[in-house]
């Protein structure tokens, strides 16, 4: 092909420095059933967070580079090298998903071309093209934009995959943290309407507030004096005896698992030193706070904590199971599955301190699309 691509790269050298960059490639002609896929908008997840910037300290973003080739350089602090040798060395594609518009397509493919489809990171999202087997793309309903289409995988299958594991695990009801999320708001519209019980754990009153006003029917704060309380409250009601908690750091888990046992010992009809035999889970599926985690408490000897991660959940479905769940997706991605977004910015203009610290904010309401192919030449 007669084009270059042009892809974000993130490098952390041994000594901990980090650089990100634009890097230019050529590009191949696509195979048989392949496609190349302009990418128009993916989204800055949390997860693709963890790979751009890896653990180092935003205060240190510094510019480098000349202005028609810029860079960002920053520091990994030294402590926590060690939890990242796998990358230390390797310039690394970034970006899990996105979405855009087929320029070329390998035999087989060709009723493809022209058409928005929506795929999955393999290498990165952050580059101008990606070229990708056809089955692996999501061809996107007419009218649906590469923007509405950008976050069609991650958040949607997850939050399918949340319900289809509570059902598959024998619980009724769930409970889940950093709720006001992209992904705990579109979960709580699937639990909506699905009939399924769920508690949201949120950390603010107005995030609280943008919940309830999305029909939740157990929202709590927990940074309010009376959180213990109240959550053995919710549990009570629903029954929710499973938790995916997005923190990770911390004590939550172990204050729900601490909530969970109390409501289910509470209904023993005689007093056990083992606790409740009713089985606890709580599955940690994100890193929002990377600190250690505190596992103490009371939660009788029924319980458990394990990670959760949507694409090994999803890889271990039968065809007919993974193709239910992506068909849902795709047929609620304006409706159930909507996500919605502050911003956003080029793959250029996001090479500057000041754009990087204002789009990993992972705050509430705050998510940016990055744009790969806006400012091509
Ligand atoms: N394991 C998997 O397969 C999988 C798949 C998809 C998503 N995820 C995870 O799901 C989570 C949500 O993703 P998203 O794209 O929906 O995120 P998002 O829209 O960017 O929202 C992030 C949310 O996290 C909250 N938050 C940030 N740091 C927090 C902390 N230390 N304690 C409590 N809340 C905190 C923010 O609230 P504030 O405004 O209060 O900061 C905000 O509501 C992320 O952790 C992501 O990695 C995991």
């Amino acid at each position: 092909m007669d084009r270059q691509n042009r892809e974000l790269r993130s490098l952390i050298e041994p000594d901990g420095r980090l650089r990100l960059w634009l890097e230019n490639t050529p590009m191949n002609a696509p195979g048989a059933g392949e496609i190349v896929v302009r990418v128009e908008a993916a989204p800055l997840n949390p997860s693709d967070l963890l790979l751009l910037l890896g653990p180092a300290d935003p205060g240190s973003l510094r510019q480098a580079g000349q202005p028609h080739r810029p860079m960002v350089e920053g520091e990994v602090p030294r402590e926590l090298l060690p939890g990242i040798t796998g990358r230390l060395g390797q310039a690394l594609p970034v970006g899990n998903e996105g979405a855009g518009t087929v320029i070329a397509a390998g035999l087989g493919a060709e009723a493809l071309i022209g058409r928005t489809v929506a795929i999955r990171g393999a290498p990165g999202t952050y580059a101008a093209y990606q070229t990708v087997r056809a089955t692996d793309a999501l061809i996107l309903p007419d009218g649906v934009s590469a923007r509405d289409g950008a976050s069609a995988f991650i958040n949607p299958l997850t939050a399918l995959g949340m319900v289809e594991t509570m059902r598959r695990e024998g619980h009724h009801a769930l409970v889940h943290t950093a709720a006001a999320s992209n992904l705990g708001r579109m979960l709580n519209r699937l639990c909506r309407a699905d009939g399924v019980p769920l508690v949201n754990i949120v950390r603010r009153p107005e995030q609280v507030d943008l919940l309830r006003s999305e029909g939740a029917a157990h929202v709590l704060d927990s940074s309010a004096p009376a959180f213990a309380d109240a959550l053995r409250t919710a549990l009570e009601a629903t029954g929710a005896t499973l938790a995916f908690d997005a923190i990770g750091g911390g004590t939550m888990a172990a204050t729900i698992l601490a909530a969970m046992e109390a409501v289910a010992a509470r209904r023993l009809p005689v007093y056990s030193r083992y606790g409740a035999p009713t089985p606890k889970q709580v599955y940690i599926y994100g890193m929002l706070d990377p600190g250690p985690r505190v596992l103490e408490g009371q939660f009788g000897m029924a319980w458990s904590v394990g990670g959760w991660l949507m694409t090994w959940f999803y890889d271990r479905l039968d065809e007919a199971d993974a193709g239910r769940l992506r068909e849902r997706a795709a047929a609620e991605l304006l409706t159930t599955f909507a996500s919605s977004y502050t911003g956003e910015i080029g793959l250029a203009e996001l090479l500057s301190p000041d754009s990087l610290r204002t789009c990993t904010r992972r705050a509430t309401g705050a998510k940016f699309l990055i744009a790969p192919s806006r400012d091509l030449a």
